[in-house]
């Protein structure tokens, strides 16, 4: 009698613990604009495109003019909470705004370094790379995220 009504209240525990630890094994290794996705050379080749082709506008310390926006300081939280396809995909098909799309998407990932170097992320081993699969499991975090727990309890 008693050892059912344990058993009883255990099952939904069970239950929320075993759907955890499911999703767990589900969810693809998170990564983030803090884990060094780009390269310095790739950095320093979007800095020369940057002053080519969008310095004009967005100035050459990258703070913008009262018409135009920055892309340091409130950016980070403006993008905060996308991953980075978004803005590799407004760069490209966006920017520059007098002729939109006109950079090839090489240049555009060389930029997107250059812009992520330009807000205090880190550089890398490995290029940003130009395809949407990848550049979706990047996640745009103003805040570098904390460190996962090792084991997640139910509560
Ligand atoms: C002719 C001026 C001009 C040029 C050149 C230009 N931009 Fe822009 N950019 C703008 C304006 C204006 C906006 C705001 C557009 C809007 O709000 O619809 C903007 C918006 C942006 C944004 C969104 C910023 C935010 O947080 O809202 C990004 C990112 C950006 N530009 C990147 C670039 C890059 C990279 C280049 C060079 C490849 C470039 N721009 C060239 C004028 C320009």
């Amino acid at each position: 009698m008693r050892l059912r009504t344990i058993l009883a209240a255990s099952i939904p525990v069970l239950a929320l613990a075993a759907g955890i630890a499911i999703a767990q094994t589900r969810t693809p290794a998170r990564i983030s604009v803090w884990d060094g996705v780009y390269t310095d050379a790739q950095a320093e080749r979007g800095h020369t495109l940057y002053m080519q082709n969008c310095s004009r506008c967005h100035g050459a310390d990258l703070s913008g003019t009262y018409e135009i926006p920055p892309l340091v300081g409130r950016f980070m939280p403006y993008w905060s909470g996308s991953t980075l396809d978004a803005l590799f995909d407004y760069v490209s098909t966006a920017m520059p705004l007098d002729r939109p799309g006109a950079l090839g998407a090489g240049a555009n990932a060389d930029i997107v370094a250059f812009l992520l170097k330009a807000n205090g992320f880190p550089a890398g081993a490995k290029e940003f790379g130009t395809t949407s699969e990848a550049q979706k499991t990047i996640s745009f975090d103003a805040v570098r995220p904390m460190q996962k727990k090792k084991s997640a309890k139910a509560r």
